[in-house]
């Protein structure tokens, strides 16, 4: 049964000239693009995105970096998307991801990690709805 996941390419990997990368592996993986736009986020969106995170003290940290310049918002369609994005991925800190993932083989710390992706379908469903909510 075929699943979405939404997916950021955030402000450190744009900057970094990562997107080709990023999308390269999606693509080579079989996962489907369906929906996607470079934006730069305000601040009432990425709180609203990590609202999940609102009493963690990196909180004002996370809305600054996310916020910071554009990224690439997308939505990925494909059999347990959610799950085969972020094996893709590699793990939140970028020093225990393997190579061979993205954070793995791109970054080295926590906060400027290059992509995020939904951890579950309810959180999918909730993240579609605020970066693409006439779409789906
Ligand atoms: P992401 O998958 O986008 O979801 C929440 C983000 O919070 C996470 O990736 C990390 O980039 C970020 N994060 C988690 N822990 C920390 C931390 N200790 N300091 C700064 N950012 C963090």
């Amino acid at each position: 049964m075929s699943e979405r996941t939404l997916v950021l390419i955030k402000p450190d990997g744009v900057r970094r000239g990562l997107i080709g990368d990023v999308i390269g592996r999606i693509e080579r993986k079989g996962l489907k693009i369906v929906a996607m736009e470079l934006r730069t986020l305000d601040a009432e969106t990425a709180k609203a995105h990590y609202a999940e995170h609102s009493e963690r003290p990196f909180f004002g940290e996370l809305v600054e970096f996310i916020t910071g310049g554009p990224l690439v918002a997308m939505v990925l369609e494909g059999p347990r998307a959610v799950e085969a994005f972020r094996a893709l991925a590699g793990l939140t800190d970028p020093v225990k991801s393997a190579p061979g993932t993205i954070r793995g083989d791109h970054a080295l710390e926590i906060g400027e990690n290059v992509v995020h992706g939904s951890d579950s379908p309810e959180s999918a469903a909730r993240e579609i709805k605020i970066f693409f909510p006439d779409r789906f």
